[in-house]
């Protein structure tokens, strides 16, 4: 058997919509996944475990960044064996990575839903991506990214609810994402760990209104609605102490045009939602304030996309690649 797993980079939170809203957007982590006779084994080059299973070395986008790190969309592939009471078959997986690593785009989630994509296929089990969603909130802890990962467009998380709400399919968004990508990382725990016990009622009930008109902006395409929604007060103003470029960024990008903009995800990349007819003064405008405040990085353009993550049957046919267009800031492309 041999197939690969495609699934999409993801922006959570879109501001208000903390740990509930999530983005389909087109970069994509790539698992290739081929069984092997026993015999076949020990030709597979990359870290063979004791199950037989052999992990290549990471190809792509921040490959080094992974260097000696539990690779998650195994541990993903061994929780639904797990669950099922079943154990994987020796087989070679092949990371191949277009999703950015640490930066708020949704990499972890991308690498769990292909794990779990991947072993349903294995395993022959059948389960619905309904249930795989859930496998993955589980193991992420919420439901954002992973819903984004596993459904494409744009996603409602809401606990206790069995499925992710489509909220808008990413060929109905009516606008286009522009996103600074720092090349330093961070790290989602730390940006967690900067969020107080408690915030003003207030700033809830702010949070309460941006959210509500996020969720109808997106259900009825409303690209004012969606922007004007983007204002966040529990998490943003509190991360906006470990990420500088944050308030400038967004302030720069709603000047140039921007209908919003937020911190992706847990940061340290930001989105700025945006009408096609200026996405490049939104790029270049982003790209001004990362050179004013001497952060290093890259503005693309990314497209929303309908599809989450998917099986590619045949991996000798070509798929299609990512569109985007970068503008590099005080680096060179690497
Ligand atoms: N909703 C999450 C957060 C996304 O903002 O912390 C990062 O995993």
């Amino acid at each position: 058997m041999r197939f690969t797993v495609r699934a999409p980079a993801s922006s959570a939170n879109l501001g208000p919509g903390f740990d509930a809203i999530g983005l389909a957007l087109d970069l994509w982590n790539e698992l290739g996944v081929e069984t092997a006779r026993r015999r076949d084994r020990k030709t597979a080059s990359g870290e063979e475990h004791e199950d037989g299973i052999v992990v290549a070395p990471v190809r792509g986008r921040d490959a080094h960044l992974l260097e000696g790190r539990e690779n998650l969309a195994l541990k993903a592939m061994r929780t639904l064996a797990e669950a099922h009471g079943r154990e994987l078959p020796p087989c070679t997986l092949t990371p191949c990575n277009g999703v950015p690593v640490a930066r708020g785009l949704g990499s972890s989630a991308a690498a769990l839903v292909a794990g779990l994509v991947a072993a349903n296929r294995l395993l022959d089990l059948n389960r619905s991506t309904t249930d795989l969603y859930r496998h993955a909130w589980e193991m992420e802890g919420h439901g954002d990214n992973v819903g984004a990962a596993c459904y494409g467009g744009a996603v409602l998380a809401v606990p206790g609810v069995r499925d992710a709400v489509c909220l808008c399919p990413g060929d109905a968004f009516p606008l286009v994402a522009v996103v600074f990508i720092p090349e330093a990382t961070g790290a989602t725990w730390a940006a967690r760990a900067a969020l107080p016990q408690d915030v003003p009622y207030a700033d809830a009930v702010h949070n309460l209104a941006a959210a509500s008109g996020l969720v109808a902006g997106l259900l009825t395409r409303d690209p004012e609605l969606i922007g004007a929604s983007m204002r966040d007060r529990l998490h943003e103003p509190y991360r906006a102490r470990l990420f500088p470029h944050l308030e400038p960024m967004v302030e720069a990008a709603l000047h140039a045009g921007a209908s919003g903009a937020c911190l992706s995800g847990a940061g340290p990349t930001i989105l700025a939602l945006t009408p096609p007819g200026v996405t490049a003064a939104v790029a270049r405008a982003l790209a001004d304030v990362a050179r004013q405040l001497a952060v290093t990085g890259e503005v693309t353009t990314l497209a929303t996309v309908s599809r989450g993550a998917y099986i590619v049957e045949d991996p000798d046919q070509s798929e299609p690649t990512t569109t985007a267009e970068s503008l590099i800031v005080g680096r060179t492309k690497g």
